[in-house]
């Protein structure tokens, strides 16, 4: 494990997720050897060589394997959707991976801050490892079905006045004092879940010219840039796609960062957007994702609210996929992306549909 901030390295600790000379935030560093070979099953697990640390304990829901699926209406678009996974989003690629470890090193509980998705997923999955859960969410704007479901599946639901930035920070200084295993985006070990998204593209597709991708936290951009990479280092791929950073124009910090060239990003003091799960103004992977990003040669776009919205309603109608609203900011990224010319329409292109229509029934 290296730290890119002050490049200390570390040996392979699945506890380990901030430097803890310059706080910054760890990087593992995987090499994949026979890609091919003895994969087996479908799903995350089918992965589990390529998936470093030791599990004697998997927690799984059968998450991954979601369906790539051929536009309609665009000749080279392939839309993957995320929201087939067990609570219906990419979260439990990565909570799959990260209660699996607090189950197997036996921490009393998880903790995660949440705009909604990671606190279901965490929910679901701790649920099943039969380990407490605490999520802890922005008291206001949290989509109805994600409460529903952190609440179904038995955590504790803490509620905090403030944005989802105000409350990440919070968990991040409570987390080591409580002996919580956390599980958020800072932890490397669930965006080692993450990444298999771009096994699946590989294997399915060989390596798109584009992935468009929601960027939140910046997590998921990161983790499917890091499958590419790790893939081409095995000279499994050729190229590694384009990552395209989409976010909502009133919570676009990584976005405006990447197109004015910043080294650091402006972050957003009150964000906006009615996409609440991206609705994030101080993304704490902002350098993993500008990394994902620049070093692919990719870009980033902001898109309005309205895009969203059109886009969420032309998945749903056209298409026949019911997206959340910050999952079809990928696919407005997309429509954007084509009207100005910023990609060829023939560019064959995953736009990565992160989570279900039914989780935010009131947008
Ligand atoms: N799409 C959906 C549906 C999400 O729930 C999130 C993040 C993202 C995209 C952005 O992903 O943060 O890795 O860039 N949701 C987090 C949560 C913040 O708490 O559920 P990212």
């Amino acid at each position: 494990m290296v730290c890119p901030n002050c490049s200390s390295k570390f040996a392979l600790s699945q506890a380990l997720f901030m430097c803890p000379h310059c706080s910054g935030l760890i990087e593992i560093v995987n090499r994949v050897e026979n890609f091919s070979g003895e994969l087996e099953g479908r799903g995350l697990w089918r992965y589990a060589r390529l998936i470093p640390g030791t599990y004697p304990k998997i927690i799984s829901l059968g998450e991954g394997g979601t369906p790539l699926i051929v536009s309609r209406d665009y000749g080279n678009l392939y839309l993957k959707f995320e929201g087939a996974n067990p609570t219906g989003s990419f979260k439990d690629r990565g909570m799959s991976v990260a209660v699996s470890i607090a189950a197997s090193l036996g921490y009393r509980g998880v903790i995660a801050a949440s705009t909604g998705n990671t606190a279901a997923s965490a929910s679901a999955y701790s649920a099943r490892a039969g380990l407490a859960s605490y999520v802890v969410l922005p008291a206001a704007g949290v989509a109805l079905g994600k409460v529903a479901q952190s609440i179904f599946h038995g955590s504790k639901v803490i509620e905090l006045d403030g944005n989802f930035d105000e409350v990440l920070s919070q968990v991040i200084s409570v987390f080591e004092r409580a002996s919580f295993y956390p599980l958020n985006s800072f932890n490397p070990w669930r965006l080692e879940g993450q990444k298999t998204l771009a096994y699946e593209v590989c294997e399915e597709l060989g390596s798109p010219d584009y992935m468009f991708v929601p960027v939140g936290n910046g997590g998921n951009i990161y983790a499917i840039w890091k499958g590419f990479v790790e893939l081409r280092e095995a000279g499994v791929i050729g190229h590694i796609p384009r990552m395209v950073g989409v976010q909502a124009s009133g919570a676009s910090p990584i976005a405006h960062a990447v197109q004015a060239g910043l080294d650091v990003p402006r972050f957003v003091e009150k964000p906006e957007t009615f996409a609440s799960a991206i609705r994030i103004g101080k993304p704490v992977n902002w350098r993993r994702a500008i990394k994902a990003i620049t070093h692919s040669g990719g870009f980033a776009l902001a898109v309005t609210d309205r895009e969203i919205r059109d886009a969420q309603y032309a998945l749903a109608r056209r298409e026949g996929i019911g997206a959340e609203p910050a999952s079809a900011a990928s696919f407005a990224g997309y429509s954007l992306a084509l009207s100005r010319s910023l990609i060829a329409p023939d560019a064959k292109t995953v736009c990565v549909l992160t989570g279900h229509a039914l989780k935010d029934p009131d947008a």
